[in-house]
């Protein structure tokens, strides 16, 4: 327990907390929280009691975590903490709460050895300054399905199969953990996240009708119709595919949906889909946004975790202006492999533990923070190196929100 400057007092909620938890979570992110909907979370943070900020007897502001596991590129699944229902009230705001429960959240991470921190962001300028960098890309893509025309060269693999999506459970689990393992950014997704899809409630659809599902040996869809300004919208709500024939298959049969209009998937940016076209234009961005944002708790194991596309020798500094996780590293990698020392020899590299942490998943290019003066690297052919070193062999996503 600390108590700030302004007698705000820092501890670890306890059971008699959850309503007030409860009721700021509602007036701070503007939707409704009912029983069920704590419940659920209260399943998922289970282990790690969210930190609040206490005055005299009024909640005004929390910060958890729920325990997860992510994919990195290679493969590996690294432990992290999933920050979740960050709140300050209305009437405290600005006046360094946020600052307090982060600090005592991540001295609490920290002990627990993860080498990562997850989240997702309310709004894009908050978190740099805490050492979280946009770490995977999605696009929200518009297709005019009317004019769709597959490629004479696109794959026809067929083998989709209708179902209702509850009674299919395994066939989409079972995809989703084998996509999870080979997806960059990608969690393990608890049963109780499945259990919350398959109840599909109304007031979860979001104007749209119940789920249908398409399935594959290797691919799932999961979409809803509604109504759109011009016609029937098709909403793919997940798109999860392991192999390139699932993926043409499963585009084939939403493209087969010939009373719909249009449809809206999120692809990442390497989707292959406007090249399953004759006319890819068809495939339209209508946004482009960060989904998970990863922060970097301990440098060396979580560079050492994942696996890099070549041979590197480089001195890093990284500098962390919020914890001290930061340092100067001598990072080499061989045959994919990573070994990352600390050192006092003179840095090749310098970058923000933000920067690293949008580097990290292989979503953003170490090139193109250089060019925004975000990542100094003297020598250009070093900074050719480490772009191509941190990539990945896939797009990375995050497997669910949290
Ligand atoms: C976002 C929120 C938690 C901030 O709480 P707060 O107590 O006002 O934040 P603090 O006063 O501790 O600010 C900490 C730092 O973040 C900055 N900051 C806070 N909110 C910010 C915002 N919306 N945009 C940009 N910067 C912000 C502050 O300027 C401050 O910077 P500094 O310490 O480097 O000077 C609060 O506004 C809130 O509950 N919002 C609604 C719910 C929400 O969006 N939660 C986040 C979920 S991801």
């Amino acid at each position: 327990m600390t108590t700030t400057t302004a007698g705000i007092t820092i501890r670890t909620a306890t059971e008699q907390d959850w309503p007030k938890i409860t009721l700021l979570n509602e007036i701070c992110f503007v939707t409704p929280q009912n029983e069920e909907f704590t419940a659920h979370w209260r399943q998922l943070v289970s282990g790690a009691p969210p930190i609040i900020a206490v005055d005299e007897d009024a909640v005004v502001g929390a910060t958890m975590d729920i325990p997860m596991t992510v994919t990195v590129p290679g493969g590996e699944g690294v432990p992290a903490a999933g920050v979740t229902a960050v709140t300050v009230a209305p009437t405290h705001r600005r006046r360094g709460l946020l600052r307090a429960l982060y600090t005592e959240h991540h001295a609490r991470i920290r002990t627990s050895g993860v080498p990562l921190s997850l989240l997702t962001a309310s709004e894009g300028g908050i978190y740099g300054r805490f050492g979280y960098g946009p770490a995977t890309v999605e696009t929200t893509s518009s297709i005019d399905r009317r004019f769709a025309v597959p490629h004479p060269r696109a794959p026809d693999p067929g083998g989709v199969r209708m179902v209702h999506p509850a009674e299919a459970r395994v066939a989409f689990t079972d995809v989703y953990d084998r996509w999870q393992r080979v997806t960059p950014g990608a969690q393990v997704r608890p049963g109780i996240v499945w259990n919350r899809i398959f109840a599909d409630r109304e007031s979860e659809r979001g104007g749209g009708t119940s789920l249908f599902g398409l399935v594959h040996d290797d691919g799932y869809v999961l979409y809803r119709r509604m109504s759109g300004d011009n016609g029937t919208v098709a909403r793919v709500e997940e798109i999860r595919t392991v192999t390139r024939d699932a993926h043409a298959a499963l585009w084939r049969a939403l493209l087969g949906l010939d009373l719909v209009r249009r449809i809206e998937a999120h692809l990442t940016p390497e989707d292959p889909l406007p090249y399953l076209l004759t006319d890819g234009r068809l495939v339209r961005t209508t946004s482009r946004h960060d989904e998970l944002w990863v922060r970097i708790m301990d440098v060396p194991a979580a560079l050492e975790a994942r696996r890099y596309r070549t041979d590197l020798d480089v001195v890093i500094q990284v500098d962390d202006g919020f914890l001290d996780a930061g340092g100067r590293f001598a990072l080499t990698v061989r045959d994919g492999t990573a070994m990352c020392i600390p050192t006092d020899s003179t840095p090749q590299v310098v970058l923000d533990l933000d920067v690293l942490g949008s580097l990290y998943l292989g979503a953003h290019r170490a090139r193109t923070f250089a060019a925004a003066n975000r990542l100094q690297a003297a020598d250009p052919d070093v900074l050719d190196r480490v772009d191509h070193a941190f990539g990945a062999d896939r797009d990375a996503q995050m497997g669910w929100p949290f």
